[in-house]
This record gives C-alpha cells, structure tokens and sequence, in this order.
C-alpha cells in the first residue's frame, strides 16, 4: 500500500447471505475503489454481538463471507481485508469514544431505536453505542471515504461529530469520514416480485443470493411477476416487466436486451421466453461466484491466511493512530 492514496474504510456484517444488489450496489464498486485508494474492508464480528449474542455460527458465517467478497472480486493482495475482533485497537478507540458520545444523541439514533424495538429483552449497551463503535473502526484507520448505503448515512453524520469532539478536546488526530458516493454507478437492482429492491430480509423468494443453486435461480426467475403482455405498439412498461428488463440489463448480452426490447414494442413478446433467457443469464452469471466462494470457504487454511494477512495490515495502520491518541490525549506518563 502506497502512501498519499485517500484511505476508503467499509465494513459488512457477517449476518445474511450476500445477493445480487449487495454486488450490485456495493462489492462490485470495492473492487473498483481497490485500484485507487488505500482499502480497508472489515468483516465486522463484534457489531454482530450487539444484535446476535450466539456464537455458534459466527465463525462459519465470518468464513462464507469472506469467502464472497474474495469470490466477488476483492483482491487480499490490494485490499486489506480483515475481521474487525483481530483488530484489539479497535476496542481501545472504541472506549475513548465512548467519553465523547452523548446518552441523548446515542438514544435518538434510528437504528437504535429499531433495534431496540426489534429486540426488547436485549436493550444492551453495545446496541446503544453502535455507531460509537463503528465510528472506531473507521477512524482507526484516519478513512476519509466510507462506500456505506443511505441507512448508514446517520452513522457517519454521528462519526463526523465525535471525530469533531476529539479534535476539539485534545488536538487535530482524525479527519472527518464522509460517505462515499458512487452517482451512477449506483444501480438498483429491483425484487423478483416487482415491489422495491433485493434485501436481506424481505421476500427470499424475491431476492437472487450469490449461494443460489442454479435450480433455485431458475425457479425464483419464473416466478417473476408478468402479464398477457402490452396490446398496443410501443406502450410503457408496467413497473414489474421494467424491473424484468432491469435485471437483464445487469446480466445479458446487448443482443438479447434489444430483440426482447423490440419484442416488446412490436406486441410480440413471450414473458415465458423473456424469463427463461434471463434465468439461463443469471445462472451463467452466479454459479461462477458461488463455486469459487464455496472452493474458498471450505479452504480453512487459506481463509486463515488471508484473515491473518489483512489483520496485519490493519494493526500496522492501527497501532500508528493509537500512538497519536495516546499522545495527544496526554495518556503517556
Ligand atoms: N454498520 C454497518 C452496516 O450495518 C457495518 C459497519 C461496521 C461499517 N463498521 C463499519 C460500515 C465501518 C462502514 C464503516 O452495514
């Protein structure tokens, strides 16, 4: 890693199967931002505790997704790619924040205040201080670009007032993390069902994961909701068939996008072939990423490798901002 490159930090949760708008919307952009800037992504275990205190499956959940993100493209020779509890200085960070943060403001945070309604009996302080933690695990690092959703974007707004608190209180360490945007890049890729977006959590029926067996991608594609089709040349698209066409522009070939576009305007078109055709696209598009993710989650000895390599470069970049803390709060005596 070079030095002078702006710092892009990002973490994933190790909870859900990864789908088809997390690449769209975020895996495939890593790979983009590996080339130029100094990366950090993070597979974030510990904020995983705050909402999932069982450890039973964390360590196999951890493995699949980092096995993902590799399939998907991060490259563990460019990008440090590391799992937030090898990090100790994360924690470290995370308790001086915690001197900085505010009841109230931790209090009125929205996925604070879902979570606690999601899960009543387990109001922990770890779900109060969140963003406290996150905001650790980006600054650890000085990030100034956080490549995060539009759910993140408090959480961030949150970091830049602590990293402000610091700054004032004690001295210039930290520099202000701002989202990352990718404008265009950006591209939506709509549910099955023709209601919203691919989630985690909505509709599973409805949602391509890069683990789908190819039957199951094909069973879920014909599934999609269509019609007896438009009965006047060149009409607009009902919102489910645009979102039909959306998918394919993600995964078929210009050729294929344009006979089914005309088909379309000329009243001609069979959604049963229209579906078929994308399925057979997403397949070839998908099982590529699953095989290679399962060849490497099942490969205990080099994901350890990876895990250990990544660490090390995170601690290196770590240990260099707790050393100024430490100064700069006057902590050396
Ligand atoms: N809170 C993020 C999410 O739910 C995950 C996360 C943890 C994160 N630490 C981070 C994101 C640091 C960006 C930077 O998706």
């Amino acid at each position: 890693m070079s030095k002078g490159k702006a710092i892009v930090m990002s973490g994933i949760r190790p909870t859900g199967f990864l789908h088809l708008g997390n690449y769209f919307g975020a895996m495939r952009n890593y790979v983009k931002l590996q080339e130029e800037y100094t990366c950090f992504f993070m597979v974030a275990d510990l904020h995983a505790l705050t909402t999932h205190p069982d450890t039973k499956e964390l360590k196999s959940n951890v493995h699949r997704v980092l096995a993902e993100n590799i399939a998907c493209g991060i490259n563990p020779d460019k990008a440090a790619l590391y799992c937030q509890s090898h990090v100790r200085e994360t924690s470290e960070l995370y308790l001086y924040l915690n001197m900085l943060a505010y009841l109230g403001e931790l209090e009125k945070t929205t996925t604070f205040k879902d979570k606690a309604r999601l899960q009543p009996d387990n109001i922990n302080a770890g779900l109060l201080t969140y963003p406290v933690l996150q905001t650790a695990d980006i600054i650890l690092h000085r990030a100034t670009w956080v490549p995060v959703g539009k759910d993140q974007e408090q959480h961030l707004e949150m970091a830049r007032n602590f990293v402000n608190r610091f700054n004032h209180r004690y001295g210039d360490v930290f520099p202000e993390p701002m989202a990352y945007n990718f404008g265009e890049d950006l591209v939506k890729v709509p549910s099955l069902d023709g209601t919203g977006k691919m989630s985690k959590s909505e509709n599973q029926l409805a949602t391509l994961y890069l683990a789908d067996t190819d039957e199951m991608i094909r069973k879920k594609v014909m599934k999609a909701k269509t019609d007896s089709g438009p009965t006047s040349p060149n009409s607009p698209k009902p919102d489910y068939i645009e979102n039909i066409f959306q998918l394919m522009r993600l995964v078929s070939s210009p050729d294929t996008i344009a006979q089914f576009e005309s088909a379309y305007d000329e009243c001609s078109i069979r959604y049963g072939d229209m579906k078929k055709q994308l399925a057979e696209d997403m397949v070839n598009f998908i099982a590529p990423i699953r095989e290679k993710a399962e060849s490497i989650r099942t490969n205990e000895t080099y994901l350890k490798e990876i895990m250990e390599k990544g660490a090390e470069k995170a601690r290196e970049s770590a240990s260099a901002t707790m050393k100024l803390v430490r100064a700069t709060m006057g902590l050396e005596y």
